[in-house]
C-alpha cells in the first residue's frame, strides 16, 4: 500500500511564519503525526504533497522512506493527488490519501477502511455529523454510495445531508492514475476536486465501501491556533488513559503533558503540573511532585523528583535519588542513594553513591567557550553553597565547607574549604539617615 499525504495547503488562518503542518502537537509537527500513522500501517511509499513553505517542511522532516512532490500552484484536492502519481509509477497496490493537518487518525480506523475497500473498490472515511457544514456530503441511491458533494456546489436536499467525507480515502493506484488526470474544475470553487473520483468509480462499475471513525477528533484537521489546542487536549487525555490503564497513578489526568515517549515502571506516581519531553523513563516506584519538568532523562527506582525541579537531556538517575525544589541536572549521572534537595545546579557530573549536594551548590562547568565534567565519588558530602569549578574531582568520602570555591581536585576523607576569614568589628556603627540632607524627588 501507498500513502499520499496532503499538505500543499497555505494555513492562512495559523497566522503564523511556520508551515501550518509544522506546528507541533505534543511536541511533533502535525505532519510528522500523520507519517508517524503511515508507518504502522506500513506503507510501501509514502509520499508528501507539498507547496506553500515547502522546502522548509522537506528539510524539517525528511527521511529515507519519504518521497515529496511540490504542487505549485494548488489547484486543489485532485491536482495534488495527481502530483504525487509519478512517484507511485510501478505501484501496482492501493493508494491512501491521508492530510498533512489530520494528525490523530488512529492506526485501526484506517485499517478497517482498507480492509473494507479490499484491493478492488474505492474505500472512504466517512462520518455522520450534526452538523455537517462544510464538508462534502456523501450521496447514497438505495444505499449505496453514488457521488460526493461540495458543500459549496450542494442544493439543499444535498446539503440536509448529515453524512460527510472526512476526506481519507483509499483507492486502486492504477484506477486514480486513470482517473486523475481526466478531473475537471468546473465547480464553484474552480478546483480539481479528489471527489470527483467517486463518480469516476461509480461509473466503472467499481464498488464504493465506507467506514467510519470511532471518534470524530480522528478526522479532525488543524486549521487555526484553537483547534490546535483542542487536539492537543485530546491527545494529552488519551494519552493519561493509557498512562493509568498501565498503572500509573496521576493526581489528574489533565494536568500532564507528554511531548515525547514516557516509559513507567510500576507504582509510578505523577502529582499535577509536570511535562515530558522527548524520551522519559521512570523506574518502579518513582514519584513526581508537582510542577516538574523531565526532558530525555532517566530516573531510576525508587527516585523522588521536585516538586519544581528541572532534568534536562542526558540526565540519569540510580536508584533512591532524591532531586528537589528548583534543582536543575543537565547531562549529568546521580548514583543511588544520592540527595540534590534544594536549589542546585548539576551540569556535566558524574556523582557517586551516597553523595549529599548542599542547598545552593553550582557545578561551574562552562568558562564562557568550553565545557568541563565535575566527578564527585562515592559518599561524599558537598557543603551548601558551593561553586565546583570544572574540570574538578571531589575524592570519595570528601567533605567540602559550606561557601567553598572549588578550583582544584578535592582529596578524599578530608575537609576541604575555602572561605574568607570570618572578622568581627567592634565598635562599628551602622550609617544613619542624615537629617539635614534635602528630600529628593
Ligand atoms: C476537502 C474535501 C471535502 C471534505 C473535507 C474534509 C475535496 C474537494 N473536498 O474539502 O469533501 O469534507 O476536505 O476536511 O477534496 N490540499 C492540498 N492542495 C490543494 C488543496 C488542498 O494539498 O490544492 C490539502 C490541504 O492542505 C488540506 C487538504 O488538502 O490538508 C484538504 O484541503 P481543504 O482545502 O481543507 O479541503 P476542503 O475544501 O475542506
Ligand atoms: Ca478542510
Amino acid at each position: 500500500m501507498n500513502v499520499v499525504i496532503l499538505a500543499a495547503g497555505k494555513g492562512k488562518r495559523m497566522h503564523s511564519d511556520l508551515p501550518k503542518v509544522l506546528h507541533p502537537l505534543a511536541g511533533k509537527a502535525l505532519l510528522a503525526h500523520v507519517i508517524e500513522t503511515s508507518r504502522q500501517l506500513g506503507a510501501a511509499r509514502i509520499c508528501v504533497v507539498y507547496g506553500h513553505g515547502g522546502e522548509q517542511v522537506r528539510e524539517t522532516l525528511d527521511a529515507p522512506d519519504l518521497g515529496w512532490a511540490r504542487q505549485e500552484p494548488q489547484l486543489g484536492t485532485g491536482h495534488a493527488v495527481l502530483q504525487a502519481m509519478p512517484a507511485l509509477a510501478g505501484t501496482t497496490a492501493s493508494t491512501l490519501v491521508l492530510y498533512g493537518d489530520v494528525p490523530l487518525t488512529r492506526v485501526a480506523s484506517l485499517q478497517r477502511l482498507i480492509a473494507a475497500a479490499g484491493d478492488g473498490a474505492l474505500g472512504l472515511l466517512t462520518a455522520h455529523l450534526n452538523n455537517p457544514h462544510g464538508y462534502g456530503r456523501i450521496v447514497r441511491v438505495d444505499g449505496k454510495v453514488v457521488r460526493i458533494v461540495e458543500e459549496k456546489d450542494a442544493d439543499d436536499a444535498e446539503r440536509a445531508i448529515t453524512e460527510i467525507n472526512t476526506g481519507i480515502l483509499v483507492a486502486p493506484t492504477a484506477a486514480l492514475a486513470r482517473w486523475l488526470p481526466t478531473l475537471g474544475n468546473r465547480n464553484a470553487q474552480g478546483e480539481y476536486y479528489l471527489t470527483d473520483i467517486v463518480a469516476m468509480a461509480v461509473s466503472e462499475g467499481m464498488p464504493v465501501a465506507t467506514a467510519h471513525p470511532e471518534a470524530s477528533w480522528e478526522t479532525e484537521g488543524v486549521n487555526s491556533k484553537l483547534q490546535l489546542a483542542q487536539l492537543e487536549r485530546v491527545y494529552q487525555q488519551n494519552l493519561a488513559v493509557r498512562l493509568m490503564e498501565q498503572g500509573v497513578t496521576l493526581a489528574d489526568p489533565s494536568r500532564i503533558d507528554v511531548r515525547g515517549e514516557l516509559i513507567c515502571g510500576r507504582d509510578v506516581s505523577i502529582d499535577v503540573n509536570c511535562v515530558f519531553e522527548g524520551r522519559v523513563v521512570l523506574g518502579d516506584g518513582v514519584r513526581i511532585k508537582a510542577n516538574c519538568v523531565l526532558e530525555d532523562a532517566v530516573v531510576g527506582a525508587g527516585s523522588v523528583i521536585g516538586p519544581f525541579a528541572r532534568l534536562r537531556p542526558g540526565t540519569e538517575l540510580g536508584r533512591d535519588v532524591h532531586v528537589g525544589n528548583f534543582v536543575e541536572v543537565k547531562n549529568s549521572s546521580v548514583a543511588d542513594h544520592s540527595k540534590a534537595n534544594h536549589l542546585a545546579y548539576i551540569g556535566d557530573a558524574t556523582i557517586g553513591s551516597r553523595v549529599n549536594v548542599g542547598a545552593g551548590t553550582i557545578t561551574c562547568n562552562y568558562d564562557g567557550a568550553n565545557k568541563f565534567r565535575t566527578v564527585i565519588e562515592d559518599d561524599a558530602f558537598i557543603g551548601s553553597d558551593t561553586q565546583l569549578v570544572a574540570p574538578v574531582t571531589v575524592g570519595r568520602g570528601a567533605t567540602l565547607g559550606a561557601g567553598t570555591t572549588l578550583t582544584r581536585n578535592a582529596p578524599p576523607d578530608q575537609l576541604t574549604i575555602s572561605r574568607a576569614q570570618q572578622v568581627s568589628i567592634p565598635g562599628w556603627k551602622r550609617p544613619t539617615k542624615n537629617a539635614n540632607a534635602k528630600k529628593k524627588d
